[in-house]
C-alpha cells in the first residue's frame, strides 16, 4: 500500500491543467492503485490526481458505505449535463472546509476504464456531484473558487496560517 502525499489549498501546484493520458499502462494503473489507497486512508469520497501531484486526467470516486464501489475514470469528459444541485462539498486538499457549491444534478461522462476501454455512464446526485467536483481538479480548480470572494479570504487566511504553524 502506497499512500501519496496531497496537495493542500493554496499550493499553487493545484492550478495546474492536467494533460490527456495517451496510453492507459501498468503506470497508470499503479497511480490508480496508490490514489485509491490514499483516498481511503484519508478518507475521502473523491480524488483527483492533480491533488497528488501527478498532472494526468485520472479521477477516482467512491461514494459507498461499503467503500468497496471504487469508479475510475480515465480522460472523463461530461457531454450532457441537466438540473441543479446544491450540495454540501469538502475536499481532501482544503481539509476542515464545508460549503455548499451549485452543479449539475445530472450528467452524463464518457471516459476510459483502468483498462482503457472507453464507456459512458449517466450519474445523478452525489455521484453526479463527485464527478464534477473531481474533473474541477483536472481542470486546475478548488471548489472554494466557487465561493464568495470574502468566503475565500477567510478560507485562504485559515490555511495561510496553519502553513506557518507547520513550517
Ligand atoms: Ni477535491
Amino acid at each position: 500500500m502506497a499512500l501519496l502525499p496531497i496537495l493542500r489549498y493554496p499550493d499553487p501546484r493545484l492550478h495546474t491543467v492536467a494533460a490527456l493520458v495517451s496510453r492507459v499502462d501498468d503506470r497508470i494503473r499503479k497511480l490508480i492503485k496508490d490514489m485509491a489507497d490514499t483516498m481511503y486512508a484519508a478518507p475521502g469520497v473523491g480524488l483527483a490526481a492533480t491533488q497528488v501531484d501527478i498532472h494526468r486526467r485520472v479521477i477516482i470516486v467512491d461514494i459507498s458505505e461499503t467503500r468497496d464501489q471504487l469508479n475510475v475514470f480515465i480522460n472523463p469528459e461530461i457531454t450532457a449535463r441537466s438540473g441543479a444541485a446544491d450540495c454540501e462539498e469538502g475536499c481532501l486538499s482544503v481539509p476542515g472546509i464545508f460549503e455548499k457549491v451549485k452543479r449539475a444534478e445530472r450528467i452524463k461522462l464518457r471516459a476510459l476504464d483502468a483498462h482503457g476501454r472507453s464507456f459512458e455512464l449517466a450519474a445523478a446526485g452525489m455521484l453526479a456531484v463527485c464527478i464534477q467536483h473531481e474533473i474541477d481538479h483536472l481542470e486546475g480548480k478548488v471548489f472554494v473558487e466557487y465561493l464568495s470572494r470574502l468566503k475565500q479570504q477567510r478560507i485562504l487566511a485559515k490555511f495561510k496560517k496553519q502553513q506557518r504553524r507547520v513550517m
